[in-house]
């Protein structure tokens, strides 16, 4: 299996419930290592720059909002299949229908509040890397 890397972030309803360790902690359990990490408190621009995709969705404006509601920790995840990887341990986008155990059953409440992002594909992993991070502060493990 190759070794990936993808982008997370833990959304502001989670970072203001102190649960950036608890979700740090099931990152690492399932073999993601942090290579590297960001707190930042999004501008408008930047989350409507990083959610452009879904700008014709019903909920982008409410998405932007939340996004920028409060500090958000950004980091990049490395390890084998780590977008599929990734993508299980947060579950389902709606927390309610996330299967038990994961990130969001665990740490949201509602769709539109859930805690977490990640990336889709590994190639949208690798744009959303880069809209946040310069190869150079990316720190691979050594040992
Ligand atoms: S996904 O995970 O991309 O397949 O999910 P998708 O349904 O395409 O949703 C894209 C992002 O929009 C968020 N979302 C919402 N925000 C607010 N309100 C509603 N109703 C809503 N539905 C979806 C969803 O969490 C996705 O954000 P990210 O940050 O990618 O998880």
């Amino acid at each position: 299996m190759a070794v990936e890397r993808t982008l997370s972030i833990i959304k502001p309803d989670a970072v203001g419930k102190n649960a950036i360790g608890g979700i740090y902690s099931r990152f690492e359990s399932v073999g993601l290592r942090i290579v590297a990490a960001r707190m930042k408190h999004l501008t408008q621009k930047e989350a409507e720059g990083f959610y452009a995709v879904h700008s014709e969705r019903p909920f982008f404006k409410d998405l932007v909002s939340f996004m920028i509601s409060g500090p958000v920790m950004v980091s990049v995840l490395e390890g084998e299949n780590a977008v599929a990887v990734h993508r299980d341990i947060m579950g389902a986008t709606n927390p309610k229908q996330a299967a038990p155990g994961t990130i969001r059953a665990d740490f949201a409440e509602s769709i539109d509040e859930n805690a977490v992002h990640g990336s889709d594909s590994l190639e949208n992993a690798k744009n959303e890397i880069s809209y946040f991070f310069r190869v150079t502060e990316l720190c691979p493990r050594t040992r």
